[in-house]
C-alpha cells in the first residue's frame, strides 16, 4: 500500500543528497578504494571527535560493535551481562554469542534501563551491564556509572539509536568503556547497507577491535594475534557516511522541531503519553518517536486506514521469542509497553504539512 505519510522516506534523502553522495561515490570507484583506505580512517577520525571519544573503529554493523566489544573486553563463558529486556535483539544477540549470559532487566517509564533493576540483578557473575540509549535517549549514565564503578562492573554502550544524543552535554557511546552505533540505513546517520562502529578512550581496546575485525590481524606486521571475524566497515560505506556525518546536527535539529510539532500537536490527550521526559541533563535526537496507548492496535489500524505508515518496536516480548531460549523473571513494564507503544513518522525529510497530517489524524481518532 502506498502510504500518504510514509515512515522514513529514503529516496528523498538521496534526491537532496545526490550530489555530495556520487560524487564520493565515483571518487571511491575511480581510485579503487575498496578497503580499509583514507576515506575509513577519517570517518573514524571525525565520528570519535563528534561523540567525544579518542578512537572509533569502523566495522560492518551495530550488531558487531557490541559482539566484537564485548569479546574484547574479556567478556565470555561464565559471565553475567545486565541488558535492559526492551531492546532490539542484537543486543542481547551479541551477548550470547560472546559466550556469556544475558541478564534481562526491566526499563523506566522512558523505555531506558531501571538502573533499580541493574542494582538488583547484579550477581558475583556480573561482569558488565549495557545501557541501551534507546530512540535516541542516553540512560541516566551518572547513575549507571555510579554503580558500575562501585560494583567493578565494564560498561559496553549500545548507542545504536543515540549517535548525537547527550546527558550532562557528553556525548552517547563515551561514557563506558565501549559505544557502539549502527549506521543501519534508517539510523539518524545511515549508510546504503551495513555498518557500524566502536568508540572508546581504551586505545587497547581499540587495537584489538581494529584486528578482531579483520581476521585477527595486525595489518602493519601481518601478525595473526588471534581467531578473528570478517567485519570490517565497508570502505564505500565510509565514504558516505563521512559524508552525512557533516549534515548530521542539521538533520536531528530538524528531527527536535519534529517532536515539537507532535508534542504541541499531540499533547492533552489523556490517553496519550508523548515521548517528552523530564530530565535537564538529556539532550534527546528523536531516532523514533514513541507514543504509548492502550489503544494502541486500534490507533495503529486508524493511522494505517488513513495512509500513515507507523511501526511497532516491538510488539513481542524478546523472551516469549521460544527460539532465543531466554529466561526471564517478572518485567512488567517491558511486557505492557509491547502492548502500547506505537512509532509514528519521524525523520528529517518530513514535511510540516505531513506531521501536521499525522497529528490532525490521530486527533481525529481520539474524538470519536
Ligand atoms: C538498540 C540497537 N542495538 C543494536 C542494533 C544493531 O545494529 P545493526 O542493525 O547495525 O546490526 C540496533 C539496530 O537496529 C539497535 O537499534
Amino acid at each position: 500500500m502506498g502510504y500518504k505519510v510514509r515512515f522514513v522516506e529514503p529516496d528523498v534523502h538521496y534526491r537532496r543528497m545526490k550530489q555530495e553522495i556520487d560524487s564520493a561515490i565515483q571518487d571511491v570507484l575511480a581510485r579503487g578504494d575498496l578497503v580499509y583506505r583514507d576515506q575509513l580512517r577519517k570517518f573514524e577520525h571525525d565520528l570519535a571527535a563528534y561523540v567525544g571519544a579518542k578512537f572509533a573503529v569502523g566495522v560492518n554493523s551495530g550488531y558487531d560493535a557490541l559482539h566484537l566489544s564485548l569479546i574484547a573486553a574479556g567478556i565470555g563463558p561464565g559471565d553475567e551481562v545486565i541488558v535492559p529486556a526492551h531492546t532490539f535483539v542484537a543486543s542481547v544477540s551479541a551477548v550470547v554469542h560472546a559466550g556469556a549470559k544475558p541478564i534481562l532487566v526491566d526499563v523506566a517509564k522512558d523505555y531506558n534501563i531501571d538502573v533499580r533493576a541493574v542494582e538488583h540483578a547484579i550477581t558475583p557473575k556480573t561482569k558488565a551491564v549495557m545501557p541501551v540509549h534507546l530512540n535516541g535517549r542516553v540512560c541516566d549514565m551518572d547513575q549507571l556509572m555510579t554503580i558500575a564503578e562501585e560494583h567493578d562492573l565494564i560498561v559496553i554502550e549500545d548507542a545504536a539509536q543515540a549517535l548525537g544524543a547527550t546527558f550532562n552535554k557528553k556525548g552517547a557511546g563515551s561514557f563506558g568503556l565501549a559505544g557502539c552505533f549502527s549506521f543501519y540505513p534508517f539510523k539518524v546517520l545511515g549508510a546504503y547497507g551495513d555498518a557500524g562502529a566502536v568508540t572508546t578512550n581504551d586505545e587497547d581496546l581499540a587495537v584489538k577491535i581494529g584486528r578482531l575485525r579483520y581476521n585477527g590481524e595486525d595489518r602493519q606486521t601481518g601478525e595473526y594475534h588471534y581467531h578473528g571475524y570478517s567485519c570490517l566497515m565497508d570502505n564505500l560505506q565510509a565514504a558516505i557516511l563521512g559524508v552525512k556525518l557533516k549534515h548530521l546536527q542539521n538533520w536531528l535539529a530538524r528531527r527536535r522541531e519534529v517532536a515539537d510539532m507532535y508534542m504541541r500537536g499531540l499533547s492533552g490527550l489523556t490517553d496519550l503519553q508523548l515521548p517528552h521526559f523530564d530530565g535537564k541533563e538529556n539532550h534527546d535526537i528523536y531516532q523514533n518517536y514513541v507514543v504509548r496507548t492502550t489503544r494502541r492496535d486500534e490507533l495503529v489500524r486508524d493511522l494505517k486506514k488513513n495512509g500513515v505508515e507507523v511501526l511497532i518496536h516491538w510488539p513481542k516480548p524478546m523472551w516469549q521469542h521460544p527460539g532465543l531460549e531466554l529466561t526471564v523473571s517478572d518485567l512488567p513494564e517491558t511486557e505492557a509497553i509491547c502492548q502500547e507503544v506505537l512509532s509514528i513518522p519521524m525523520n528529517a525529510e518530513i514535511t510540516d504539512e505531513n506531521v501536521q497530517y499525522v497529528t490532525k489524524t490521530v486527533r481525529r481518532f481520539y474524538s470519536g
